[in-house]
């Protein structure tokens, strides 16, 4: 499935905050409602993240076709700062903006710019597809017939532009005939694996069950997880990765158990310049925690803590599966892969 489609102007694009109730498209008209997307999870997971920031520019561009190139690229400029306010974690949104920007900046030909400024955002968007496709053959060489795979949060195809990430492994290690299946965990507070993984898993055919999160000691301790496969909102140039909150906790019960713990990403989520103490932990509303899809569950005054992600270390990570290769989390192994 496609989540996301660029027509004339208009980014059109799943409401994933109405999954699984219903699969409805809405249709966004400005970097302005894009934005607004992004912030209320309307547009969610680091690939798509990615694809929507570029879009956003995309149509600043598009409205400026035929006008000069330092108007068009004062307004990018403009867009750029706005998208980049949207969510701070997910690296791909900054890599997709300063994508954009630098070949923007690179322009020298007669063509139009505003029209050329679009191709490159459009290309971009174009290319996450084909590297998802990429990663979902590199990883399910890792899987064995049978094997029974732990996801957490939702890294499928509603998280890219298409395919998915770790439900590209999946869905590629199906294709391939391996009979697996999966545990997906609920993924509180806002529910991805629940209402999104499950979903997807229903639509593609794989023999599942929802877990919530607490149980995944428990069902490791009774030997029902082969694997653990997840995606990833930023790696660091030092192997941690950084991913949906509950992330880390699977990775030491994964090591604790001797059970192996991939991580699944395309190379537009790695970060080789920030330091781990500057990462910067989106912290959302308390509400999602004290609330159950708009119901309170907790007592009236009390607080509560909300971070959206955690850090996995380089040592709990078995491999990193990009649409390179397989790589492990070690900062030289990673630099000659982002360098091929
Ligand atoms: O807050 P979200 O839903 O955007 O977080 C999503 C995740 O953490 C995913 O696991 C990650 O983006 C990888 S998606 C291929």
């Amino acid at each position: 499935m496609r989540t996301i489609r660029w027509e004339n102007g208009v980014v059109v694009t799943v409401d994933q905050s109405l999954l699984p109730r219903r699969l409805a498209f809405i249709s966004l008209r400005n970097p302005r409602q894009v934005v607004k997307a992004l912030k209320g999870m309307k547009i969610r997971g680091a690939p798509l993240i990615g694809a929507a920031a570029a879009l956003a520019l995309a149509q600043t561009a598009y409205k400026l076709k035929g006008k000069p190139k330092e108007k068009v690229l004062s307004e990018l400029y403009r867009t750029a700062r706005l998208v980049k306010a949207a969510r701070p974690t997910a690296v791909n949104l900054f890599n997709a903006v300063d994508y954009v920007l630098r070949k923007a900046e690179e322009y020298h030909s007669d063509r139009d710019f505003a029209q050329y400024v679009v191709d490159v955002c459009l290309g971009f968007v174009e290319a996450d597809a084909e590297i998802n496709r990429m990663l979902g053959i590199h990883g399910a060489k890792l899987i064995s017939p049978k094997d029974r795979i732990l996801t957490h949060c939702n890294a499928g195809a509603l998280a890219t532009v298409e395919y998915g990430t770790a439900l590209g492994v999946i869905r590629e290690a199906r294709e391939q005939g391996k009979s697996i299946s999966v545990l997906a965990t609920e993924t509180r507070p806002l529910l991805q694996g629940a209402r999104l993984t499950a979903f997807e898993l229903k639509r593609m055919g794989v023999p599942f069950k929802l877990i919530t999160d607490s149980m995944v000691g428990y069902v490791m301790y009774k030997g029902l997880v082969d694997k653990v496969i997840v995606g990833a909102d930023r790696i660091l140039s030092s192997g941690h990765v950084i991913n949906k909150i509950g992330t880390y906790t699977i990775a030491v019960l994964a090591g604790r158990h001797g059970i192996p713990f991939y991580v699944a990403a395309p190379t537009t989520t790695f970060d080789l310049e920030t330091p781990l103490d500057r990462v910067i932990i989106e912290e959302r509303d308390a509400k999602e925690v004290l609330e159950v899809q708009g119901i309170r569950i907790a007592p009236r005054g009390v607080e509560a803590l909300n971070p959206a992600f955690d850090i996995t270390p380089p040592e709990l990570v078995s491999a990193i599966i990009t649409e390179k290769g397989v790589v492990k989390a070690k900062p030289d192994r990673i630099r000659s892969l982002l360098a091929r």
